[in-house]
């Protein structure tokens, strides 16, 4: 008999389904005993939500039903009814049991309830059983469908930019190399270093940072485009909100200046989370109950205000007028911690802020200068709870002044010239910027660790799973 999704018996009306056979298949989440029938609920991962099926004791062996334990997986094949029980619309009365596999409770390590997220993140390989990550990870696939619905429906290209490259041009981060040079005896150049020239590419590579410059690449040809992959950055920063390989989403588009960068990023924010608000209802009300009392009220608060937009040198008036004691020193000039962005979001401004016009000196090469020499065209989208959640900037076009600032960096010029050609030859203006994708879903999920939104987090000295 077909197997029937749990949440087309919990979600969708089956008002035609009641009083006939029906077979689920699932894991069971817990089992609970009274006088002449057990009660298994169980989930097959397609909603929150269990389903109760009802065994009666007579009806099986003892054998059998020993074996239904937490964490189990079995088909239940019996007849759909209207349950009695509060909270569910229907229960399941089983005629046969099938276990595929058994989850002894001696061994089973997801027993009880109310594990530490701290403990589920040693056993990364079961935590997916769990409420809590089955929540997470369906609202993680349900924003990347609503990322590549929303530039579908805008015209963008889905771009494909490459994972290994060789240019270290971005200066985003320490990268990992690649290599498939004897790591122990690797050759060697007259001069003692190691030979790259013999390496499988004839020369250095690494994995991405960033794909952004490939990007750019594309949107000087098809106008609008987007990338959607996997980075990698080898910073030793064990924060809540940085991870050694992340997702990250970059559009790059031809003849947008800073202003309509900055209006397509908060529509797509403000359209990513409109879409989870009303794709993701159940997981959301987990999640707000066990684990953040005002989460879909901020997230409602997001669509419903415009955000600010604010000059990084305002920003910088107001941190210092703020008669806060920040941990790291504000200036002109220093890079903002998360703890002054999240000052700005949440107590001065209590709404999310484009900041722009940074300094030159803390942001990428790339940028276009503004016309008073010391600032960029930068922008960066903060949010409640997370702080910088997306980076861009409109792009320096102007091949002279690119080139200066190539030089004043000292990024060697053969490093990026096939960068350069392109303000060469039929330069536009044009901008483009980077979402965390796994801030993104901290955001719309509310948890407060980057390691608990994504399957197998890669932090320094974890990469067990
Ligand atoms: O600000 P970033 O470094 O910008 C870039 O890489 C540009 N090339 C983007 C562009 O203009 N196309 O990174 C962009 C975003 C950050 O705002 C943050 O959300 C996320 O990527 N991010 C990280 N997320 C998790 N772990 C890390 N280590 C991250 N580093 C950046
Ligand atoms: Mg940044």
């Amino acid at each position: 008999m077909k197997r029937i999704k749990i949440v087309n018996l919990l979600k969708n009306p089956v008002d035609s389904l009641i009083g006939t056979t029906i077979t689920i298949k699932g894991w069971v989440r817990t089992r609970r005993d009274s006088k002449n029938v057990v009660f298994i609920a169980v989930n097959d991962g397609s909603i929150i939500h269990s389903i109760q099926v009802v065994a009666d004791t007579s009806s099986f062996e003892e054998a059998l039903l020993k074996e239904i334990t937490t964490g189990c997986s079995l088909r239940v094949t019996g007849n759909l009814t209207e349950s009695p029980a509060q909270g569910q619309p229907v229960e399941i009365q089983a005629k046969e049991i099938e276990i595929y596999g058994k989850a002894p409770s001696d061994s089973y390590p997801l027993q009880k309830k109310g594990h530490t997220l701290e403990f589920l993140r040693e056993i990364a390989h079961l935590r997916p059983r769990t409420n809590t990550f089955g929540a997470i990870f369906r609202i993680r696939h349900a924003m990347a469908f609503a990322v590549h619905q929303y530039f579908n429906d805008h015209g963008f290209y889905y771009l494909h930019t490459p994972i290994i490259t060789g240019s270290d041009a971005e200066g985003a981060g320490a990268m990992f190399r690649v290599s498939t040079l004897d790591a122990i005896n690797p050759p060697l150049t007259p001069e003692g270093k190691v030979d790259y020239t013999q390496d499988f590419f004839g020369k250095e590579t690494n994995l991405t940072v960033s794909g952004q410059l490939e990007g750019e690449l594309g949107a000087l040809a098809l106008g609008e485009i987007y990338t959607f992959g996997p980075t990698f950055r080898a910073e030793n920063s064990n924060t809540p909100r940085h991870l050694a390989e992340f997702w990250m989403i970059e559009p790059e588009m031809a003849f947008y200046d800073i202003i309509d960068n900055m209006d397509l990023a908060e529509d797509f924010l403000k359209s990513l989370v409109s879409y989870a608000l009303k794709h993701c209802s159940d997981d959301l009300e987990f999640l707000q109950k066990m684990y953040d009392k005002e989460l879909i009220a901020r997230l409602e608060g997001v669509i419903n205000n415009p955000f600010v937009r604010l000059p990084y040198t305002k920003a910088v008036e107001i941190l210092l007028n703020s008669g806060r004691d920040f941990e790291f020193p504000v200036f002109w000039g220093a890079d903002l911690q998360s703890e002054h962005e999240r000052y700005l979001v949440e107590q001065h401004f209590n709404c999310p802020v484009i900041l722009t016009d940074y300094p030159k000196e803390i942001k990428a090469f790339y940028m276009k200068q503004n016309a008073d020499g010391k600032t960029v065209r930068a922008m960066d989208v903060l949010f409640p709870r997370i702080g910088e959640i997306i980076g861009g900037s409109q792009r320096e076009e102007d091949y002279d002044l690119l080139v200066k600032r190539i030089h004043e960096l000292e990024i060697p010029e053969k490093d990026v010239w096939w960068y350069l050609e392109t303000r060469k030859f039929g330069s536009v203006p044009h901008s483009g910027f980077g979402l965390g994708f796994e801030r993104l879903i901290l955001f719309v999920s509310g948890m407060s660790n980057i390691r608990d939104v994504i399957p197998f987090p890669r932090t320094p000295n974890n990469a067990e799973f």
